[in-house]
């Protein structure tokens, strides 16, 4: 019987300092929408993604041959730059090949804030994927939820319950961590219906006054399905050899 690996659940991007251990793999969630933008990115055939802290680095990106750069402040998309943080920006789009510099509010500086760790991003686009390599790969696990500006967010920790799931029911992963805890239940107490259960949830309203329904229900049950893994190498986000 092999040993049973750990896995933790972080709820915020500010609060990863108390999980790092320099060893585990971090499994960087933001669900809305930046690693469902990033999965969604990557299997439309971006060849790279470089995620940076601020508007201003991303903007030194800007008309390089090969780049496109993207931001999103408060869910919104930012004037000067080429897309904002919509899955839809990158489907049938002209980005195969191209290099996306992008900044978030809050899932680039979750990336940002693990770097020093393995890290890569999930969503459900590519969460079977990531589930399979990380039973593999067979290391602790800390799933870094993205939060909002440094607080809980609900659609994070519901994917985090999704992927421990998967990773609990190989019997290669045990966890004593609350947060997993917690997370397990939440997603349990949406019934498979996450669309409706996050319908009082602070950041499914943010989308909803910007006319961004279509994106949550694209992040929340994607239309597609891909086996790319990005993973953070030099800063860069690539997509993993196995
Ligand atoms: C974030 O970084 O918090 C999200 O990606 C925000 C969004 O795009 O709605």
């Amino acid at each position: 019987m092999l040993e049973t690996k750990n896995i933790s659940v972080c709820f915020t991007a500010d609060q990863f300092e108390k999980y790092a251990d320099g060893k585990s793999t971090v499994v960087v969630i933001d669900l809305l929408r930046a690693t469902s933008v990033i999965s969604t990115a990557f299997s439309e055939g971006v060849k790279a993604i470089i995620p940076v802290q601020t508007l201003e680095e991303a903007l030194s990106y800007k008309g390089r041959e090969g780049y496109i750069v993207a931001a999103e402040r408060n869910a919104k998309p930012i004037k000067g730059f080429n897309y904002g943080n919509s899955p839809f920006h990158y489907i049938n789009s002209d980005v195969k090949g191209k290099i996306l510099v992008l900044t978030t509010t809050n899932g680039t500086k979750a990336i940002h804030n693990a770097r020093k760790h393995k890290v890569i991003t999930a969503s459900y686009i590519n969460i079977a994927a990531v589930a399979k390599h990380l039973i593999k790969e067979h290391k602790d696990v800390i799933i870094l939820c993205s939060g909002w500006k440094g607080v809980f967010n609900l659609e994070d920790p519901i994917f985090a319950g999704s992927l421990a799931n998967l990773l609990i029911d190989s019997d290669r992963y045990e966890s004593s961590c609350d947060s997993l805890f917690t997370s397990r239940q939440l997603l349990k107490n949406s019934n498979g219906d996450l669309f409706n259960y996050l319908s009082d949830s602070s950041h499914r309203k943010r989308l909803k006054t910007l006319n961004m329904e279509d994106d949550t229900r694209f992040c929340l049950s994607p239309p597609i399905t891909s086996d790319i893994i990005p993973i953070l190498k030099d800063d860069k986000l690539v997509i993993l050899k196995d």
